[in-house]
C-alpha cells in the first residue's frame, strides 16, 4: 500500500467539522423534506479523514452509530488509531486505503462525508468520490462534499501559482515551506500600502498567510494538485454521477436576503434555483462550498419546511455586544459569537430566547418550549400570564431560523445535556484528557466544536484527572515551568508566580466547563 508522503511527513491538523456532524446534516435533510437517518443510529463514512480529528470524537458522543475513516497517509492513520485504541472505541475503524480501491464492500452509510478532499486529488479520485457517493449513500443519505469555488478562488489561486514557480527548484517538503514562506514575506512587504485594487488583494492574502500554519501553507499553497470549480460544474458532474444537489451546508448563502436589494431583485428573477446560487456565488466571489447531496431518487424538495424545527432542541453561544437585551422593544441588536461573528434580531421573544441558551451553553432546550420559556420573560407578551400572540412567535420562528442558517444557533434532534460545574477535583472527559495526551492540540467538545489547546492548556488538560484541587494543580504546573518542563512566563516573587498561574487555571478551567470538557 502506497502512503501519501507529504501529509506522512506535515499531517493536516485534523479537528472537529461542526458543519459535517451528522446533527446538522440531518436538520438541513429534513429540512428539505428528506427523511435523513437519525445520528444517535447512523452509518457515517469520511473519505479523507486525516487522523480521524472529525469522526472520532463523534464516534466517542454517538455510541450507538458506526463511525469508519479512510485515508491514503499511513502516519495520519497511525495517528488516529492511537486515540481510537486509547479510548477503547468500537464505532470507529480508520482505513490506510486509497478512495479508488474502495467499494460496496464497506456497506451503505447514511452520511458521507468528503471535507477538503475533492478540490485537492486529481480528476479520476474526484470521479471516484462522486461515484462512491452514489454506490454507498443509503436511499435517504446525504453526502458532504466541499471544494474551493471559481471564481472567488482565483486570488488564492493568484499567490498558490507565485508560490509553486518560486518552490520549483526546491525539494525536501520542509526546505520549500520555508522558501515559501520567505515568497510570502517578500510579496507581503511588497504589497504594502499600495493603492492598486490587485496589490490590496495581493495583500490581504499574503497578511492571513502570515498567521496560517505549516500544514494549511503546504497543503493549499505547495501540492500538486488543487482546483477550484464553479458551482454550476460541480452540481453538472454530481448530476452525471446520479447525484441530486439538496443544498449548501452553510443555509444563508441560499438567500439573496443577505445581497444589496437590487442584487438580490437580480438573483430572485431568475426561475431556476441552481442559476440563483450560481449567480450569487459571482456576487459574493465565492471561494469555498460545502456542498450536500443525495441520490437523483431521494424524495428531497427545495421548499423548507419549518414546522420539523418544532420537536428539535437548539442551542446557542452567543452574548449582546452592548448592554442588557432589550426585552421590551422590537429594536434591533447585535449579538455576538465567541468566534467573533456579530448576528442582529429584533425580536423581544428571540433575544429572551438568546439569553436563556447562553444560560444552559452547552446544553440544549426544545424548540417550541424555548419559545415558552421565552415568553416568560417578555414584559407583555405572555409574561408568564399565557402564551405568545401568534404574530410574535411568527416571528421569533423565523428570527430563530435565520439564526440556524446563519450557524449563529444550532439545532439537533437529541435532548443530551452535557452541562457541566468544575468538581472540587475536576476531571476532564477521557476524550478530552487522550488528544491531549496524544498532542493533538485540540481538545473536541459534545458539540463538535475544537478547543485549541497551547502547551498550557494540553498540561493542564492531562493533571485534571479528578485527584487534584485546582490550587493544587496550579502548584504542580508552576513547579513542572520552574523545572524548564513547561514554558510558561512566570514572574516575581513565588506567590505572586502562583497567583498568575492559578489565574490562567481558573481561565481556562472556565472555558472547559463552557465546552463540556469536564466530566459530569
Ligand atoms: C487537505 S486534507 C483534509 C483532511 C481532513 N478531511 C480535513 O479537512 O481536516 C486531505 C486528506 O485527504 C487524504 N487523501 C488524499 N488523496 C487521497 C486518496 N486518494 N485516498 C484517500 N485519502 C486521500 C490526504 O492524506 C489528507 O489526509
Amino acid at each position: 500500500m502506497s502512503t501519501l508522503e507529504s501529509y506522512d511527513e506535515i499531517p493536516y491538523e485534523s479537528v472537529p467539522l461542526t458543519d459535517t456532524h451528522p446533527d446538522h446534516l440531518y436538520v438541513i435533510g429534513r429540512l428539505f423534506g428528506l427523511p435523513a437517518a437519525d445520528p444517535a443510529r447512523c452509518r457515517v463514512l469520511e473519505l479523507g479523514c486525516a487522523a480521524g480529528g472529525n469522526i472520532t470524537p463523534m464516534a466517542y458522543y454517538l455510541p450507538d452509530s458506526r463511525f469508519v475513516g479512510v485515508d491514503l497517509s499511513a502516519r495520519q492513520v497511525e495517528d488516529g488509531r492511537r486515540l481510537i485504541e486509547g479510548l477503547a472505541l468500537d464505532n470507529v475503524q480508520l482505513m490506510h486505503a486509497n478512495v479508488m480501491d474502495l467499494g460496496r464492500e464497506l456497506g451503505e452509510f447514511d452520511y458521507i462525508i468528503a471535507h477538503g478532499l475533492y478540490s485537492w486529488v486529481p480528476a479520476p479520485v474526484r470521479s471516484k468520490i462522486l461515484a462512491l457517493a452514489r454506490e454507498l449513500l443509503a436511499p435517504h443519505g446525504i453526502a458532504y462534499i466541499s471544494y474551493n469555488t471559481r471564481p472567488g478562488w482565483h486570488v488564492r489561486g493568484m499567490v498558490r501559482e507565485i508560490l509553486l514557480y518560486e518552490t520549483r527548484g526546491v525539494t525536501g517538503h520542509r526546505a520549500r515551506l520555508a522558501r515559501a514562506r520567505e515568497v510570502i514575506a517578500l510579496l507581503g512587504a511588497a504589497s504594502a500600502g499600495k493603492q492598486s485594487p490587485m496589490m490590496g488583494l495581493m495583500h490581504a492574502e499574503v497578511q492571513q498567510l502570515t498567521q496560517a500554519s505549516d500544514s494549511y501553507l503546504y497543503h493549499e499553497y505547495l501540492e500538486d494538485t488543487n482546483e477550484a470549480f464553479l458551482f454550476s460544474d460541480f452540481v453538472a458532474d454530481a448530476r452525471a454521477a446520479d447525484l441530486q444537489y439538496l443544498a449548501d451546508c452553510e443555509l444563508h448563502t441560499l438567500f439573496s436576503s443577505t445581497l444589496p436589494p437590487a442584487a438580490a431583485a437580480q438573483v430572485d428573477a431568475l426561475d431556476e434555483l441552481l442559476e440563483q446560487e450560481q449567480l450569487m456565488d459571482f456576487l459574493r466571489a465565492r471561494l469555498f462550498r460545502k456542498s450536500l447531496l443525495c441520490r437523483a431518487d431521494a424524495p428531497a424538495s427545495r421548499d423548507i419546511d419549518l414546522a420539523g424545527m418544532l420537536g428539535w432542541y437548539a442551542y446557542a453561544d452567543l452574548a449582546p455586544e452592548k448592554g442588557k437585551p432589550d426585552l421590551a422593544r422590537r429594536r434591533p441588536q447585535t449579538w455576538v459569537a465567541p468566534t467573533g461573528g456579530r448576528f442582529e434580531v429584533q425580536e423581544p421573544l428571540t433575544k429572551a430566547a438568546l439569553t436563556l441558551l447562553a444560560e444552559v451553553y452547552p446544553d440544549a432546550v426544545r424548540v417550541e418550549e424555548l419559545a415558552q420559556q421565552a415568553a416568560q420573560r417578555v414584559p407583555g407578551n405572555g409574561g408568564g400570564r399565557g402564551a405568545p400572540q401568534a404574530a410574535a412567535l411568527d416571528a421569533f420562528y423565523g428570527e430563530l431560523f435565520e439564526l440556524f442558517a446563519a450557524q449563529a444557533l444550532r439545532l439537533t434532534p437529541r435532548a443530551t445535556g452535557y452541562r457541566t460545574r468544575p468538581d472540587q477535583q475536576p476531571r476532564a472527559t477521557a476524550l478530552a484528557a487522550a488528544q491531549a495526551a496524544l498532542g493533538f492540540g485540540c481538545a473536541a467538545s459534545p458539540r463538535h466544536v475544537g478547543a485549541q489547546l497551547d502547551a498550557f492548556a494540553t498540561r493542564l488538560l492531562g493533571l485534571l484527572d479528578g485527584s487534584r484541587t485546582l490550587d493544587e494543580v496550579a502548584a504542580h504546573l508552576l513547579e513542572e515551568a520552574e523545572r524548564g518542563q513547561l514554558a510558561i512566563p512566570t514572574e516575581g516573587a513565588p506567590d505572586a508566580r502562583l497567583r498568575g498561574v492559578r489565574r490562567n487555571v481558573t481561565r481556562l478551567v472556565q472555558t472547559f466547563v463552557r465546552h463540556a470538557l469536564l466530566a459530569p
